[in-house]
């Protein structure tokens, strides 16, 4: 005879190790919270119901508070033969209310409940990490603030390509993380949906009130498909890429502050709170937090194959390799909250160099466009004025000159329209003033995101 909760059927006792492989305690113990929330909501419809008596429902919600205390009191021995939290709760409401603690799992199976108590869990967590993003939006929003009015190279195929405002550089930032928040906030609405009922796939003869569950439990609809609710894991991936996406957006940030705070860049500084030195350099000082956030973008990836590769080629409904859904999704869960807290406070502790930013945007002609500009404006076709304001970067390289240190005489050996107003338009400060199309660089475009990405946080 085996003596588990579903031991009536094997008279041989589970081998040893299968107790430990089956076993999935020491991952799903921190749902315990939403494991119970999901039993008394379960239990309160029954009574409703009448399918156990208002009496036994009070003990045993009263008993599932007890065990709930017991859990955080640390006054609870997990143990691998209990497999996982469902019947660890169980158990030890055995122990707390008696003979009577059987009836809780009456019209209910493990495989809605921990469809429900993932949902219930990540629900939570969602939130969370959204409002974690918008903290770490108000940093960046802040520093374009602090330096709002500070001229950057900007890059493309990390060549330096056109001056732009530091300001508008961290905007692009704050669209990323906007479009992130965008995706939590819609797979939120696909995991706002209320399983238990399911039972094991088929439903159940009990006379279930689902709805009156999905109110107690905060949902915003019942699922409609008893197979589907315990097979789909659609939400999980999808927070997971979501996740990842997100990840991938700090990732990139993160490269670009280690590039900015390298002697070869000093554009920015980061606070020594935020760095970390060599045990065998005395002079170094490490962007660490910000290559590590990078690096843990590895896992978040590697997390989300963990996921889709378990689902793939599942059929309905519940199967056993679903168990493996949460070491990826806690560890996701986990490394994204910390890495969007940790960013939002390294974020404030940022030094920008504007003078070093402008003198970089001196050299590697980022005006060029501007020149050709300069000779549309003059009447000059597009293309021309390229070809004109290309031969002019050949001639300064070789000249070791700059565009702005041509003299107007050899300006004019490559273009007669070229006069004197030549070196205002190619000014620095002229070509970020010019850029005045809606979204671009310009002064007034970016003051104007500025306020209106403050406006969204209510900064
Ligand atoms: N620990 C299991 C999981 O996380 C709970 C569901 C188990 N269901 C079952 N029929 N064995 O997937």
């Amino acid at each position: 005879m085996n003596e588990k909760l579903w031991g009536g059927r094997f008279s041989q006792k589970t081998d040893e190790l299968v107790e430990k492989f089956n076993a999935s305690i020491d991952v799903d113990k921190r749902l315990y919270e939403s494991d119970i929330e999901g039993s008394i909501a379960h239990l309160k419809m029954m009574a409703k119901e009448s399918i156990i008596t208002q009496m036994e429902a009070k003990i045993l919600v009263e008993g599932l508070l007890k065990v709930k205390e017991k859990i955080e009191n640390n006054e609870i021995i997990f143990s691998a033969s209990l497999e996982d939290i469902h019947m660890h709760v169980e158990d030890e409401l055995g122990k707390v209310a008696g003979d009577i603690a059987r009836k809780l799992h009456t019209g209910r199976s493990r495989n809605d409940q921990i469809a429900l108590d993932i949902r219930i869990y990540l629900k939570k967590e969602t939130g969370t990490i959204m409002d974690l993003l918008v903290e770490f939006q108000k940093s960046l929003v802040r520093l374009a603030q602090k330096y709002s009015d500070v001229i950057m190279p900007g890059y493309t195929h990390l060549q330096r390509a056109q001056p732009v405002l530091f300001s508008h550089h961290m905007l692009a930032y704050y669209e990323m993380f906007k479009r992130d928040i965008q995706r939590f906030e819609d797979c939120f609405k696909r995991m706002d949906v209320m399983p238990l009922g399911a039972a094991a796939l088929a439903g159940t003869t009990y006379p279930l009130n689902r709805e009156y569950t999905r109110e107690i439990l905060s949902f915003a609809k019942v699922s409609d498909n008893s197979i589907d609710s315990v097979s789909d894991r659609d939400f999980i991936m999808e927070f997971i890429s979501h996740a990842a996406i997100c990840m991938i957006h700090f990732s990139r940030l993160s490269e670009e502050l280690i590039l900015w705070s390298s002697s070869e860049f000093s554009f920015i500084t980061i606070s020594d709170s935020f760095t970390t030195g060599s045990s065998i350099m005395p002079q170094k000082k490490n962007p660490d937090v910000a290559e590590l956030v990078r690096g843990k973008t590895g896992r978040v990836v590697g997390n989300l194959v963990a996921i889709l590769t378990v689902m793939k080629s599942l059929p309905l409904a519940y199967n056993k390799d679903m168990q493996e859904d949460k070491e990826p999704l806690f560890d996701t869960v986990d490394t994204l909250k910390i890495c969007t807290d940790i960013y939002s406070r390294m974020l404030e502790h940022i030094e920008v160099h504007p003078k070093r930013m402008y003198e970089a945007c001196k050299q590697g002609f980022l005006n060029a466009t501007d020149l050709a500009d300069y000779l549309v404006s003059k009447g000059m076709p597009f293309r021309h004025a390229h070809a004109v304001a290309g031969r002019a970067v050949a001639f300064a390289l070789n000249q070791g000159k700059e565009l702005n240190d041509l003299s107007l005489d050899e300006f004019k050996e490559l273009s007669d329209l070229i006069l004197p107003d030549v070196y205002d338009f190619i000014a620095i400060d002229k070509t970020i003033a010019r850029r005045i199309s809606y979204g671009g660089t310009g002064f007034d475009n970016v003051k104007q995101a500025v306020a209106k990405a403050a406006g969204e946080l209510g900064l």
